[in-house]
């Protein structure tokens, strides 16, 4: 996809208007994981190193359109200031309002501001006429470097490259040069693994994929609500209880497209899902009232043995519950397999969703994949084919 290219314009004393995906993990006003906030420097440096006047604009969590101190992006401009490490970087309170429009008058050139939350105003998620216009009255240049936020038809992801000359951000092109460049041709099979904690947005793209993927092999609710679709009785695991049909559906869909659509044959089931609750392996027939918490180890020889040296395996979503020790051996076994069949045997491997970096970087596989997206919601929108409204609004027209 050709989008225009932030270093072929010229920003030198221009304000400059950077939608960033800066929604990274914070706790007590501490930054967890600041994978997404590194991600974004290059274009930050960019803009500032040509002498752009440079403004700073991102969300974080899901505040619901109201002030939420726990959701400020205070601490995230200052540890920004931290990494950029030598221009001005100043913070304001609100995205909007005198605050804000005289914070951009005094922004020297090559001089960086950091606007609070955008979904603190219900305007950005509503994608409201007025807050866009005000946002784009802050600004000469606007440039979408939040290719995971671009899945939105928020405000500052469509609304702004409608009222002001736009282009993509250095990150936003490398995500999408990327993926389109492993997976738009991929080499085969093409396996794609899907799990995780919610299945809802991830069924739909189980449709779009029968028409890509050779192989497709659910762990996580999506393997409990495609069980339950096959008739498995899966006790009080948790399913995506509207999805059921739909899964039944794609069951024979699958059949149809000779797509190897896999479930598990085995799992791991507790009482709980904590940390201490006892663990144990069994067949499809003896989960009793008790909820699937991992694939078992037929399983994950079987998923291994799906994933061959040549090909290419897109992932999103751990197997279980793998943030708990006793669950995670079908994620850490398939990282570790994914990882070492990268290294040395031409596997392509790409990941992406926040669970599945957060696990990969925690068990040190992420430096062993060919590529882990920043995105998660947006990742799969891609993966299921789909346009981003974000990146429709920025292309030529
Ligand atoms: C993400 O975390 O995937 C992006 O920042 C988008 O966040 P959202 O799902 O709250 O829109």
């Amino acid at each position: 996809m050709n989008l225009p290219d932030i270093r072929a314009t010229d920003v030198e004393g221009k304000r400059v208007l950077v939608r960033a995906d800066l929604n990274v993990p914070v706790k007590d006003g501490e930054i967890a994981d600041d994978s997404r906030l590194r991600a974004a420097l290059p274009t930050l440096r960019d803009i500032l190193g040509r002498g752009g006047r440079l403004i700073v604009i991102a969300h974080l969590d899901r505040p619901g359109g109201t002030r939420d101190p726990a959701a400020s992006l205070r601490p995230v401009a200052g540890a920004l200031r931290d990494a950029l490490d030598g221009p001005r970087v100043t913070f304001v309170e609100d995205c909007l309002g005198t605050d804000a429009e005289q914070a951009v008058d005094g922004l020297g050139a090559g001089e960086c501001l950091v606007l609070e939350n955008l979904r603190f105003h219900a305007g950005e998620t509503g994608n409201a006429r007025d807050f866009a216009d005000a946002l784009a009255g802050l600004a000469d240049l606007y440039v979408n470097d939040a290719f995971s936020a671009s899945h939105r038809a928020h405000a500052s992801i469509i609304g702004l490259p409608a009222r002001l000359p736009a282009a993509a951000g250095l990150l936003m092109q490398k995500e999408i040069g990327t993926l389109d460049r492993l997976l738009g041709a991929p080499q085969r099979p093409y396996v794609a693994l899907l799990g995780g904690a919610k299945a809802k947005t991830k069924v739909p793209v189980v449709e779009q994929l029968l028409d890509k993927a050779d192989r497709i092999l659910l762990g996580g609710v999506m393997a409990t609500t495609f069980l339950k679709a096959r008739g498995i009785d899966v006790g009080r695991s948790r399913i995506a209880e509207d999805d059921v049909g739909r899964a039944e559906k794609l069951l024979r869909d699958a059949e149809s497209a000779r797509v190897d659509l896999l479930l598990p044959t085995d799992v791991v089931v507790a009482s709980e899902a904590h940390g201490d609750a006892e663990a144990e392996v069994v067949g499809l027939d003896r989960i009793g009232d008790r909820m699937i918490l991992d694939i078992g180890p037929d399983t994950i020889r079987r998923y291994a043995d799906a994933i061959e040296d040549r090909g290419t395996v897109v992932w999103n979503g751990p197997m279980g519950a793998a943030e708990l020790e006793p669950f995670r051996q079908g994620t850490h076994f398939l990282a570790a397999a994914i990882g070492e069949q990268t290294r040395s045997g031409g596997l392509v491997s790409v990941a992406g969703g926040g669970d599945t970096a957060a696990f990969l970087q925690k068990h040190q596989f992420l430096h062993l994949f060919t590529y882990t997206s920043m995105a998660g919601g947006a990742f799969l929108h891609w993966l299921s084919g789909e346009g981003l409204p974000g990146l429709e609004a920025l292309a030529p027209h």
